[in-house]
């Protein structure tokens, strides 16, 4: 195919091309510390076949790589080419042992069977069918291996409502895109152990740890929110309405203000684990 006949991006490429580049990069701590919880609990070794699914800037990637590389190998997948740009910059200097590839994490082009980790960090909410992807993901184990994926749990009630003000706005489709309706596998911690279950993995479990966003003020807050996939919701606003939104969610957010006056709110993460399925 030319390259004048590739499809057109999906919204949620365009959407982390659009945020690439700040990505990560607003000065506050999060992508990393949630990478590093999931990077601790799948016991990465060296040697390992590793594939980090929408593996976004590199925020886990680099992580397997310096566990496993140079005996091992690395792929991460992304749909973003802006963001997969990022990650190739990042981890240059582990050279040929890393291959970052522009693909679907629904269906991802990896051998069956052959990889001891597969890591996938705030990725599933985004796909279509997430039990048919999970399930895809889950065959990709080699015996022995061990899948971890990193989703939201619970978050600070100031966030909470900061978000809750764009909902009138929002187009049904992007109404909450951690998908934390009370039906969405997404909204417990029993709701993804049956997802990963169901996707045929042995040894599920959940752990959690809680993430404190240093935002400092409002500005840090609307820097952060418009570098993430939460830009989607800035765009949805009317013209008309920026204004009144941003102070609204200013007046939450100094609710959050900590001992020494920044705003700090938290956010649990959840991490659900799997292992390989158990041999028939
Ligand atoms: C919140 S970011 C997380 C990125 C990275 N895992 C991290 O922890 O920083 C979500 C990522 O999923 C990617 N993504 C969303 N849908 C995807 C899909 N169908 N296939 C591959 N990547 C996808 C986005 O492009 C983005 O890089």
């Amino acid at each position: 195919m030319t390259t004048a006949e590739q499809p057109a991006p999906s919204p949620v490429a365009r959407l982390f091309d659009a945020v690439a580049d700040d990505y990560d990069r607003t000065g506050i701590d999060f992508f990393g510390p949630i990478a590093d919880g999931l990077l601790d609990g799948l016991g990465v070794r060296a040697g390992d076949a590793c594939a980090d699914l929408g593996c976004g800037r590199g925020a886990v990637t680099v992580g397997l790589a310096e566990r496993a590389l140079p005996a091992g190998r690395v792929v991460g997948i992304d749909i973003s080419d802006r963001m997969l740009e990022h990650a190739r910059t990042l981890l240059a200097e582990h050279g040929d042992g890393v291959e970052l590839r522009l693909g679907d994490a629904s269906d991802p082009d990896l051998e069956s069977g052959a990889w001891d980790v597969v890591a996938s960090s705030l990725v599933l909410f985004f796909l279509p069918d997430p039990l048919a992807a999970l399930t895809r993901w889950v065959g990709l184990l080699a015996p022995g291996g061990r899948i971890g994926i990193a989703t939201f749990g619970d978050q600070d009630p100031v966030w909470s409502a900061v978000d809750a003000e764009f909902g009138p706005w929002l187009p049904p489709a992007m109404r909450d895109p951690r998908t934390t309706g009370p039906d969405s596998p997404f909204a417990t911690d029993a709701g993804m152990e049956d997802l990963m279950a169901r996707a045929g993995a042995g040894d599920v479990r959940t752990t959690s740890a809680r993430v404190d966003v240093r935002f400092g003020d409002a500005a840090g807050w609307e820097r952060f929110s418009r570098a993430t996939g939460q830009r989607a919701m800035w765009a949805s606003l009317p013209e008309n309405e920026i204004d009144g939104v941003r102070a609204r969610a200013a007046a939450h957010l100094e609710g959050a203000r900590d001992a020494d006056g920044r705003v700090v709110v938290w956010q649990d993460v959840r991490y659900t684990w799997g292992t390989a399925p158990p041999a028939q």
